[in-house]
């Protein structure tokens, strides 16, 4: 243990704690004198001008919120160079820590505002955080690999959060987290640097930001949930605490209680977190991370500990911590990039950081009282009667704005407005949130109407226009969209799931009784191929493209089968010795290992003739589509066999880009193009849409090879359930072969944004596509 490091950091908490005593009483000195109350109530008159517009035709206000319409509202109304002007001065003052008041910042949120508003009123109608469109902001930069890396941990760090944590608001959180630390890069990163030096710069910023965003859910969030046993948290609080003192994650241990394998993926997670930090920091940054860090922790546990029936605490006993939580986690934003201190930021930081917490205590005022925990607010209501001495931290709250106005920021015009606009706002939002009545009696208690000032605020909140933010909108919507998503993508398991099971029943193919001599050597090995444990993924697809078009179960189900006949068959061709030579499929003996290459062989044929005859009794549609359909089919059963020959042809060689795709095309993505256009055949579906939706096929089916080229190189062959590093043996051309998994992983990244970007002209009854691309690309079976 490095002694000296220990001693760092416990000398400084001592040393941050006093300043952030200080800080507290001279704040309660400003709120006994009261002068904040004329200071404020001129801001606020001068505030007011430009938010109370009185109109003989009453305020013309946005009937939705919903995102798109919401900015095309304000666009029409003209309201939206002011929106974002608001929004993005706030962004440079709380999360950047830059004083407004200079022309360099000026003109930086000016360019920023001109950027956000073209991006917002183009015709991109992507949403602003998901992966293709991640993704397409990587490769401007050119920072793909990186982001790659980013999609991989949200994907298992999403997986690995327990039930009765908020999976979804841990993922904002985290994803929010991230993008402040880059924000924080992208301004600092000079115009005139060069572009290899810019990509390591903002590589370094996501890792970073990951490593620092995860101690949130799984520091922060994890202890406030009830997840770990009482033992466990302090077993796992005892782990954080040597970590920070010593810049060490010691082993975990032994570990007792029900949570073994949570705590060991965050272990291992955090470990390497902190592995990555300390590297990448010279060794005085990350002296000051880790003691801020500390800071910030043990702050936290102060404030955790805290209880609700406990009547004793002094004003400083419920301020302190929180003075320091919400300032230290700012800071080592910062500190996690940046060497160098600044003195006005680091102040500017830790003044403002309780005006954040005040808000947002406020803002969860009945969730905090629900669950018993002690914050201002929660503190003050259960109380302000016995406690005469109490702080109302609805007080508290102006006294801290205006100081900020004032004293921090020189009563520089744009701070007050943005500041104003902001608490103004949070307070409408909770009176929308919670409603008139227990707004009333909320305020009853925060902000009797025995004063002048109070009168003051409410009358502004009732009448205050353009005070809303675009960062609390792309907070909804990003929630709301994690949320449906998430349900979504449930739902698509669970359909995916029975289909599954309810193939497996079907599909094996009955023996005729009588005529036994004939049928054991060929059924049995037909039977033993379909009962293997395929994924049954193609008559999925097409079954989800029928239901849209009101098709009945009894009548696809043949087209359903004859696509797994095919796709079996297609395996059974693809495992012979003359082929890839594979032992293992769907975790069991190939075929033809457990009967031999001629059985295998008329299998394959069988199950294709099978395909057909399945496709001529599609007897409840009309015969003339049903004739398309075997037309169709056909060609495509050809084209797939070509695609096979140019895979095995390719054994050795080189291919170029283009020639990967093709092949890729044709041997796999042919398939999943069936799956989609069979059913519309049927149907006879319009030309253009089909068209629409080959498109879509052709890059998801390309994608899908890729994944399986990777699961070849780093899968698990015994979830994989067919044999890994098999392509190497083989001597193959596939996209890792040839470009390397960083290179494969890149091609297959861009073919799922080709194939989302197809997925925004195509009707929305077709969402599960969505779900369909996305399972293919994070599939590790
Ligand atoms: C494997 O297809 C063959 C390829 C086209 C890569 P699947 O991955 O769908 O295999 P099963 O049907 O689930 O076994
Ligand atoms: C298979 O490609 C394409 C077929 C349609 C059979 P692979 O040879 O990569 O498939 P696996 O990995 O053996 O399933
Ligand atoms: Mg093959
Ligand atoms: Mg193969
Ligand atoms: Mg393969």
């Amino acid at each position: 243990m490095n002694e000296d490091f220990l001693l760092a950091a416990n000398m400084k908490y001592p040393k941050a704690e006093e300043k952030a005593i200080a800080y507290f009483k001279a704040l309660h000195t400003q709120l006994q004198e009261k002068n904040y109350v004329s200071t404020l109530t001129n801001d606020i008159h001068i505030w007011k001008k430009h938010h109370i517009h009185y109109r003989w035709n009453g305020r013309r206000k946005s009937k939705t919120k919903h995102y798109r319409h919401y900015i095309e509202w304000l666009n029409f109304t003209g309201k939206l160079d002011n929106y974002l002007q608001r929004s993005i001065s706030y962004l440079y003052l709380r999360d950047l820590g830059k004083p407004l008041d200079n022309e360099k910042t000026q003109t930086k949120i000016q360019e920023a505002v001109a950027s956000v508003k073209k991006r917002l009123l183009s015709d991109d109608k992507s949403e602003f955080f998901n992966m293709a469109t991640l993704y397409r902001w990587s490769q401007k930069y050119g920072i793909e690999s990186t982001i790659i890396w980013l999609f991989e941990k949200l994907t298992i760090v999403s997986s690995n959060i327990p039930v009765g944590m908020d999976k979804e608001h841990a993922k904002r959180k985290l994803i929010k987290l991230i993008a402040g630390v880059v924000m924080h890069e992208f301004e600092e990163i000079d115009d005139n640097l060069s572009e290899q030096d810019r990509q390591l710069r903002l590589d370094k910023a996501i890792r970073l930001g990951y490593c620092y965003g995860l101690t949130y859910p799984f520091i922060d969030d994890l202890l406030d949930a009830n997840v770990l046993t009482e033992a466990e948290k302090q077993q796992y609080t005892k782990i954080i605490r040597i970590s920070l003192i010593t810049g060490n994650v010691p082993q975990l241990g032994e570990w007792v209680g029900p949570n073994k394998q949570l705590i060991e993926f965050v272990h291992q997670e955090l470990k390497a977190a902190f592995e990555y930090i300390k590297a990448n920091l010279s060794s005085e940054t990350h002296t000051q991370f880790f003691e801020q860090a500390y800071i910030f922790f043990h702050s936290q546990e102060i404030d955790r500990e805290k209880d609700l029936d406990n009547e004793q605490y002094t004003n400083e006993d419920i301020y302190v911590p929180i003075i320091l939580k919400s300032a230290y986690s700012r800071l080592i934003a910062r500190t996690v990039l940046s060497p160098e201190t600044d003195e006005g930021f680091n102040n500017r930081t830790f003044y403002y950081g309780i005006y954040n917490q005040l808000a947002d205590d406020f803002a969860d005022m009945f969730d905090d009282m629900e669950e018993g925990a002690v914050t201002p607010y929660t503190y003050y209501w259960k109380y302000h009667k016995k406690r005469k001495d109490l702080l109302n931290p609805f007080e508290l709250y102006w006294t801290v704005i205006c100081n900020l106005i004032h004293h921090i920021y020189q009563s520089d015009p744009n701070t007050r407005e943005v500041i104003l606009a902001r608490a103004i706002n949070g307070i409408k939002r909770f009176k929308e949130k919670c409603g008139k009545e227990q707004y009333k009696e909320v305020m009853g208690i925060f902000a009797p109407s025995n004063s002048k000032f109070n009168n003051l605020i409410q009358k502004v909140v009732r009448q205050a226009d353009d005070v809303d933010f675009f960062d609390k909108l792309l907070r909804d919507e990003m929630i709301a969209n994690l949320r449906k998503e998430q349900k979504e993508q449930d739902e698509f398991t669970a359909n995916m799931e029975t289909i599954r099971i309810q193939l497996n029943n079907v599909l094996p193919i009955p023996k005729n009784e009588q005529t036994l001599l004939l049928e054991e050597p060929l059924m049995d090995a037909v039977n033993y191929s379909l009962e293997g444990d395929g994924k049954r993924i193609r008559p999925f697809v097409a079954w989800m493209m029928a239901k849209q078009y009101g098709l009945n179960e009894s009548a696809v189900l043949p087209l359903l089968k004859s696509l797994e006949y095919m796709h079996t068959a297609s395996l059974i061709f693809d495992d012979l010795p003359s082929q890839d030579n594979a032992e293992i499929r769907r975790g069991r003996p190939t075929l033809h290992h457990i009967y031999n290459s001629a059985i295998a062989e008329l299998t394959g044929l069988f199950l294709t003739q099978k395909a057909i005859e399945e496709q001529i009794s599609l007897n409840g549609f009309d015969a003339k589509f049903v004739l398309r359909l075997i037309q169709y089919s056909a060609q495509k059963t050809m084209e797939m066999c070509k695609g096979q020959a140019l895979d095995l042809e390719s054994k050795g060689k080189k291919l170029t880009l283009e020639q990967l795709n093709l092949m890729c095309f044709y041997k796999t993505g042919i398939a999943f193009e069936a799956s989609i256009i069979m059913p519309l055949i049927l149907v006879n579906e319009k030309p253009s849409h089909i068209e629409m939706f080959k498109k879509f096929a052709y890059h998801a089916g390309i994608a899908f090879q890729i994944k399986d080229d990777l699961l070849d190189e780093e899968g698990d062959v015994e979830v994989l359930g067919k044999p890994i590093q098999q392509d190497l043996d083989n001597n193959s051309s596939t996209f890792v072969t040839v470009l390397g998994v960083d290179g494969a992983k890149k091609e297959m990244w861009d073919h799922y944004c080709l194939a989302m970007e197809t997925l925004h002209q195509v009707p929305q009854q077709y969402g599960f596509l969505k779900y369909l691309l996305d399972y293919m690309v994070n599939r590790n079976q």
